[in-house]
């Protein structure tokens, strides 16, 4: 068994800027309260007309990540690709990068678990690095909320809190069973699954009963905000002490947290339960919004852009979303 370590990362998000203050223009709402309730300031929203889409930003973010691992397409054995926002119904983004970075006829599949989806496929390319079957292996994440958001006052309670991004990793084989990934903890409860959802299409419900139905809005994405957030703070912290008992470390040995991006004071809920400075948890969420899967990648990025994370740091990522799914990744950098 081999563990598996992040040699490259890279993100991208659209130009377009969209401040609170813009929001306001378009749907009854106020700078004060989205910065109040979630800490954000402004969001990326891809602009009209512009190409990108979570497949196109996904190989804009993994040509940066590949660069800097300094591998090319040829030395790419599998992808994982996490986005709940899709360029097609079907077959997935990952197929798409394939094509996209000029891969050989490579293995592709997408990870379909929201906010927690980088996260999920953080351990799946683990999980295939930890065999042996593969040796390198490119994670991303990738979100275009935008174009599904109602944007009007109906739905404020949501679209202000989402922005579009990209974030990428290149995994590969360690041979040192102290470096790397140390563990990855993955749950779910599906109970939840209407408490933050978009229900339509389905396979159930398609195009043309929608059509039909215009009161029908279930095509917007639907949230119980205050029950998401109660049970947000409960699983970030449960799935963090898990990986950390896993690996016989206390809160002290953490040196960075990289919480994915759902709500500013989810991010501060937790660093206070943990007792944690500043310095050891990274947020973002004030500039990109909460990116869902392409949070935590963006994130990482970002803190290792910056010098926050250095060698052998013991970093921990967490995230919680929709499903409800929860999980964390523990590694020793
Ligand atoms: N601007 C102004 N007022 C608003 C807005 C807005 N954008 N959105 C809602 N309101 C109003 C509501 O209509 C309501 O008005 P009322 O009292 O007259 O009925 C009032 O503000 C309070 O609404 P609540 O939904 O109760 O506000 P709350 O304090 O719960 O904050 C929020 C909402 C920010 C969504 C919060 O519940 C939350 O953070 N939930 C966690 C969910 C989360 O972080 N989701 C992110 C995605 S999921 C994930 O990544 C895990």
């Amino acid at each position: 068994m081999y563990n598996s370590k992040i040699i490259g990362l890279g993100h991208y998000v659209p130009d377009n800027v969209v401040t609170n203050d813009d929001l306001s223009k378009i749907m009854d709402t106020d700078d004060a309260w989205i910065q109040e309730r979630t800490g954000i300031k402004t969001r990326r929203w891809i602009a009209e007309g512009s190409e990108d889409t979570s497949a196109v930003m996904g190989a804009k973010a993994a040509r940066i990540a590949m660069e800097r691992a300094g591998v090319t397409n040829k030395d790419i054995d599998f992808i994982v690709f996490a986005t709940l926002s899709p360029d097609y119904y079907f077959p997935g983004c990952g197929v798409q990068i394939q094509e996209m970075l000029e891969m050989d006829t490579i293995g592709a599949i997408d990870i379909r678990n929201q906010c927690t989806g980088f996260v999920y496929a953080i351990s799946t390319a683990d999980q295939f690095i930890k065999t042996g079957m593969y040796k390198n292996i490119l994670v991303i994440g990738a979100e275009f909320h935008s174009n599904g958001l109602d944007k009007t006052t109906r739905g404020r309670g949501v679209s202000v809190i989402f922005g579009d991004g990209a974030g990428a990793a290149v995994l590969t084989r360690e041979e040192d069973p102290t470096k790397g990934i140390l563990s990855t903890h993955l749950h779910s409860e599906g109970k939840y699954a209407d408490k933050l959802i978009v229900e339509s299409p389905s396979i159930a419900k398609w195009v043309p009963e929608l059509m039909d139905n215009p009161e029908d809005i279930s095509y917007f994405p639907y949230m119980d905000g205050t029950f998401v957030f109660k049970n947000a703070v409960v699983r970030f912290s449960e799935v963090i002490i898990e990986a950390l008992e896993k690996n016989n470390l206390s809160k002290d040995a953490i040196d960075m947290l990289i919480p994915h991006q759902a709500n500013l004071r989810i991010s501060q809920f937790v660093q206070r339960k943990f007792g944690l400075s500043d310095d050891q948890v990274f947020n973002n969420i004030q500039k990109y919004g909460n990116t869902t899967a392409a949070s935590i990648p963006i994130a990482l990025t970002e803190a290792w852009e910056t010098g926050k994370i250095k060698d052998n740091d013991l970093v921990v990522l967490a995230a919680f979303g929709s499903g409800f799914t929860w999980g964390s990744v523990i590694m020793r950098w």
